[in-house]
């Protein structure tokens, strides 16, 4: 018999104890310390449903004589869950009379000589677990017990509630991180490809990055497009001590301009329509690591601003957001174009490039460093051929690295590993002469490669690569805006970029 109890305060003290931890096992021994003041108390348990298992999964489990006992799993006898739902109250289960489900259970986790008091756990109605206290000794509870121990039903079941889901964030974090640690693994192993031609033609450009990489400093990569600039700003992020942090790419060209600030810098929630979430952006998931600006010339005037307020004070603001974010990042950015004229021509601020030209390394072209052209082709066939799937990869032919190394390469390191993949699926099976070079050059080059191909029709990449080149001639380089190549095309710039860069055109070196 319950006797003596101030409800208001029994019902602050469970709750205050029930809510004081998100462990729900430290919470539910407080709360049962305080519990056996009033309740004959063994032992206390805390029942889910997996109803992945058809089965009770019991988390949390206590005995006064042994203390915590590990989470066990209780097959689950059929119906009962279905009649534990129907419960609106508790439950005093009493091994001498218990039948149906009820008895069930009696007879399923053998308590003879012991009754148990089982409180239902609801959510908005839905049932979410069953807290149990058990007496050793028959007959223990009585209605008056069930009555005050249904007072705290909702306490309990918003604390089991707020503990599960605080589980599965646990669990999705550890997910994440798992995934965030292999991913980060997996792209180290790329990272790991060597530079070619770090010890000749790019000794000068590793000798640099080997200065910087320690350092936190902006690193800006300058460099006609296809030369390595990428490759440069890997081996820079994962020689330097960010290399487990993240390293976040973002091509400035390819982002639309109305998307840029906020893909960049995040967004707050109803920063504009369509926000309807907070959003962190690419700086902001860039933190401990590396942000890589590739194609910084193509931002856009006020995603620049955003960039100079990052570069000066190392804090990110978000669009629509009134307090600075502070992020920890190394920023390295390039550009196939020449900032310095965007600059006098008032298509870049003058203040960010001061601030991202602190530290300029050239990648210089390929046809100045032409004797990294055999070590960058034999590369290029193993890499491709391993691609492609070719077992063993061919020989070249005697003559042909002469034939490479003596061409002008406008499309740098891009256009010999375009040009090793369709040499290395043309002439499956034979050697690698390299015969047909030169069909995916640039201007000016359009009467030798009809003269020097191989009498068929152009294939479509081919044809494509000269009408673009043909067209950019017409523009004198300009790529968007108004009379752009773009335009004349009738495509969006970016993909236009993205298709040049894949065939290996050379564009944007208007005053080359
Ligand atoms: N030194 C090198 N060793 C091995 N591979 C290289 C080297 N330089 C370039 N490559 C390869 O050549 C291709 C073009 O390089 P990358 O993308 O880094 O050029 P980029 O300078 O960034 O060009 P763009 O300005 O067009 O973006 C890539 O596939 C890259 O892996
Ligand atoms: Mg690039």
């Amino acid at each position: 018999m319950v006797t003596d109890v101030n409800r208001d305060e029994f019902f602050r003290t469970v709750t205050l104890k029930v809510c004081s931890s998100l462990d729900i096992g430290v919470a539910v021994k407080r709360a049962s310390d305080y519990l056996q003041d009033h309740f004959p108390l063994d032992e206390v348990y805390l029942d889910i449903l997996d109803s992945q298992l058809g089965a009770i999964r019991r988390i949390v489990h206590f005995a006064k004589s042994d203390g915590e006992r590990a989470e066990e799993i209780v097959p689950l006898p059929e119906g009962v869950w279905e009649w534990a739902r129907t419960l609106t109250g508790p439950q005093i289960i009493d091994a001498r009379t218990a039948s149906g489900p009820a008895g069930a259970i009696v007879s399923l986790v053998k308590m003879g000589g012991k009754s148990d008091l089982a409180l239902p756990l609801r959510v908005e109605g839905e049932l979410v677990g069953m807290l149990v206290l058990r007496a050793y000794g028959e007959g223990k509870y009585e209605q008056s017990h069930a009555e005050l121990l249904s007072m705290v039903a909702e306490p309990f079941a918003l604390a089991l509630a707020n503990a599960l889901s605080y589980r599965e964030v646990l669990r999705y974090r550890d997910i994440l991180l798992d995934d965030n640690q292999f991913l980060n693994r997996e792209l180290l192993s790329r990272a790991g490809d060597e530079v070619i031609g770090g010890n000749s033609g790019l000794r000068n450009v590793m000798e640099m990055v080997r200065q910087v990489a320690p350092l936190s400093n902006t690193v800006l990569l300058l460099g006609e497009t296809g030369t390595g600039k990428e490759v440069i700003a890997n081996a820079i992020h994962f020689a330097s001590p960010r290399k487990d942090g993240p390293f976040i790419k973002v091509n400035c060209g390819a982002i639309p301009e109305s998307l840029i600030d906020s893909e960049l810098f995040g967004h707050e929630k109803g920063a504009f329509t369509g926000a309807v979430t907070e959003k962190r952006g690419r700086f902001e998931r860039a933190a401990g690591g590396t942000i890589f600006l590739d194609e910084i010339g193509e931002l856009p005037s006020q995603a620049q601003v955003r960039l100079l307020r990052v570069l000066q004070n190392r804090e990110v603001e978000r669009v629509g957001g009134d307090k600075p974010i502070p992020v920890d990042i190394r920023v390295i950015a390039a550009t196939h174009r020449n900032l310095e004229t965007m600059v006098s021509e008032n298509q870049f601020r003058e203040d960010l490039w001061f601030r991202l030209n602190v530290f300029p390394i050239i990648v210089p072209p390929l046809r100045q460093r032409k004797e990294d052209v055999p070590a960058l082709t034999r590369h290029f066939v193993a890499l491709k051929s391993r691609e492609l799937g070719i077992a063993t990869p061919p020989a070249i032919a005697p003559g042909a690295l002469e034939r490479l190394v003596n061409y002008s390469w406008p499309g740098n390191v891009r256009e010999l590993e375009n040009l090793v993949e369709r040499e290395l699926i043309r002439h499956q099976g034979g050697q690698l002469k390299f015969d047909s070079m030169g069909p995916i050059t640039g201007r000016g080059k359009v009467e030798t490669v009809m003269g020097e191909s191989t009498g068929g029709p152009l294939d479509l990449d081919e044809a494509m690569s000269l009408h673009i080149a043909k067209v950019l001639e017409m523009t004198k380089g300009k790529v968007h805006g108004p009379g752009g190549a773009a335009e004349l095309l009738g495509i969006n710039p970016n993909t236009l970029r993205a298709r040049m860069n894949k065939l290996g055109v050379n564009y944007g070196r208007k005053k080359g």
